[in-house]
């Protein structure tokens, strides 16, 4: 029987003019570089990611299968998207160093936590676009969530771009720069409150009598389905509590218990105070 000729097709990436510089690759800009591989949002020739120590670079290049290296200005040169992926007190030297590389024609998207867009064009010396973004870590598993502003100098265009980088690690929302620290103090810090609401709930059934690892599970996809009907439906999150609320049934006993213990009020605190301290963060 004669062979049919299997022709090995790759599909192209979804924008394959895009040439990315992913300066500081760590945890977060290695989470959205191996989005981009995953989601083939860019071809892989044209991403080009940085860190500080050579070794590393090494070691990441072979493990991602893209040019990853250490020299930010060359990357930038070759780049028309970059995103900024450094410590924070790191951003200063970066722009320095990639001054000479920058032109207006490129697109900044800064994910380092409080640094501000005008901070960033001031120091490019050129009218460039620069779009800030917060993400969480529940990109690392595709459940994130960005909030994004946008400087001065940004066209529709490139923030719709800044968006769909964003969109391969979770959901993303525009928000004036103004709120980027209320936003730190609820979806950037917000990941650490569920967890504290899931090992509550799960010791609460251990206290019930139920094994620990099958309390856990229970209290986890609790939160994981709350959370999906709240952003599926679109109702407002009462009026689904009241649809699990039965006149005389259990769950207003529990309910009573938690409003008594101030759980509403001591979130809400929790947020303004963890807002308060990104204020402080940005300000130095
Ligand atoms: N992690 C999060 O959940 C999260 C959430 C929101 C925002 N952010 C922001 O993301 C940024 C990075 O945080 P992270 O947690 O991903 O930190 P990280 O893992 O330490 O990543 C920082 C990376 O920057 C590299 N780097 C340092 N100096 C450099 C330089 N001069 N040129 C090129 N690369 C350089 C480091 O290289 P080496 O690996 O060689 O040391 C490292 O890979 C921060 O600004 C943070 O505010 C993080």
């Amino acid at each position: 029987m004669a062979e049919i000729a299997v022709e090995a097709t790759e599909v192209p990436a979804k924008m394959p003019h895009v040439r990315v510089a992913v300066l500081g690759a760590g945890k977060m800009g290695g989470i959205l570089l191996q989005a981009f591989l995953k989601e083939n949002l860019f071809a892989p020739e044209k991403i080009h990611g940085t860190v500080q120590h050579a070794e590393r670079a090494l070691a990441l290049s072979t493990q991602w299968g893209v040019n990853v290296g250490t020299d930010n200005r060359k990357a930038v040169e070759q780049a028309d998207l970059i995103l900024i992926g450094v410590k924070p007190f790191q951003v200063a030297s970066l722009m320095e160093e990639i001054k000479p590389a920058l032109t207006k024609a490129k697109t900044v998207v800064s994910f380092a936590a409080s640094v501000k867009t005008s901070a960033i064009e001031d120091a490019a010396g050129v009218e460039l676009a620069v779009v800030r973004a917060m993400p969480n870590t529940p990109s690392a598993l595709g459940a994130g969530v960005a909030a994004l502003c946008r400087g001065r100098y940004v066209s529709n265009e490139k923030m719709e771009l800044a968006q769909r980088i964003f969109e391969t690690v979770g959901r993303t929302v525009i928000v004036d720069e103004k709120h980027m620290d209320a936003v730190t103090g609820l979806s950037g810090s917000g990941p650490a409150y569920i967890y504290i609401i899931i090992e509550a709930l799960a010791e609460a059934g251990v206290k019930v009598g139920l094994p620990r690892d099958t309390a856990t599970q229970l209290a986890a996809q609790t939160a994981y389905g709350a959370a999906k009907m709240v952003l599926e439906t679109g109702y407002h999150p009462a009026l689904l509590k009241d649809a699990v609320t039965t006149p005389a049934g259990c769950t207003i006993d529990g309910i009573l218990e938690l409003e008594e213990g101030g759980l509403r009020v001591t979130l809400i605190k929790a947020v303004m105070r963890a807002t308060q301290r990104a204020k402080e963060l940005a300000a130095g």
